[in-house]
């Protein structure tokens, strides 16, 4: 299984678990959290998410071959879906990140409510490289939380940073030992439980309600921009370089 979930103590466990392909992140994928996600927010045994992968890899963001085959198109797909289900999470959500975390394996990061991350784990968005653009609101989180000259550097070089550059931004809580991101998640996460998930959601929706229209809208602008980048012929130079495992020449579209 691609993603495996497990429920206990309160907390929901999301892991992502297809280590052959670096966690790529596939449509079904992409369905399975969302789902799991929309059926917790409603679960009196579920307190709080926590997402997390493997030891030596977060995930390697979307799935390219995917990305070439089924394009997502609109607001149904469901990578759309999970963004959505996560950004609407009304309970505590919390990251641990060990190893690399690219594209949508960092974007994700920044709906999140805290976020723990390895000495071993690298972030990187690299839209641009690939012949696309931000999505998912990174847009404008990044920028918001960072600042926009440091926002802008990694999003428009989309080198990969690491955990401790990634706290220094503001997007992580914490930097542990790789032996010890997912128990020390795990005991943050035990904390939230026994607290009154009344008081999370307030003050979740306090902190976060105010800006969602912004989100979504800033979203939804960004869609609509990857969506067309997405079929472009930067896009394809680079994923098909990508998978021959050669640099991509983008001099040809200047
Ligand atoms: N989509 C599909 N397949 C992917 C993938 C992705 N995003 N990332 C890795 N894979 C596959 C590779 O094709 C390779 O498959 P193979 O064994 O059949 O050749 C396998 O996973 C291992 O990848 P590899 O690149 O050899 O691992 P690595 O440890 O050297 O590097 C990463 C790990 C994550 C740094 C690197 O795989 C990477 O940069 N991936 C692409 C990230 C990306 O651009 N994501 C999209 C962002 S929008």
């Amino acid at each position: 299984m691609d993603i495996l979930t497990n429920k206990g103590n309160g907390i929901l466990t999301i892991t992502f678990n297809r280590p052959d392909k670096k966690n790529a992140i596939t449509a079904a994928m992409y369905q399975t959290i969302a789902d799991t996600l929309k059926s917790a927010e409603t679960d009196k045994e579920v307190s709080v998410a926590l997402i997390t992968g493997r030891p030596e890899i977060f995930t390697a963001g979307n799935d390219l071959d995917d990305f070439l085959k089924n394009p997502p198109q609109d607001t149904q797909s469901p990578v759309y879906q999970f963004i959505q289900a996560l950004m609407h999470f009304t309970k505590p959500v919390i990251a641990a990140v060990c190893g690399p975390a690219v594209g949508i394996g960092t974007t994700m990061l920044l709906h999140c409510d805290f976020v723990y991350a390895a000495d071993n784990a690298q972030f990187s968005m690299p839209f641009a490289k690939l012949g696309l653009c931000p999505e998912f609101a990174s847009s404008l989180l990044l920028p918001q939380i960072a600042g926009y000259q440091r926002a802008a550097e990694k999003l428009m070089l989309g080198e990969p940073f690491s955990a401790q550059d990634a706290c220094e931004m503001g997007f992580v809580n914490k930097v542990l030992p790789v032996a010890e991101v997912l128990a020390f998640a795990q005991a943050q996460a035990a904390k939230l439980v026994v607290l009154p998930t009344s008081s999370m959601k307030a003050t979740k929706s306090l902190m976060k309600g105010k800006q969602i229209p912004a989100v979504e809208a800033k979203i939804i602008e960004e869609s609509i921009l990857f969506g067309e980048m997405l079929v472009s012929n930067e896009a394809k130079e680079a994923f098909i370089a990508f998978f021959e495992k050669r640099k991509p020449d983008f001099t040809k579209f200047k």
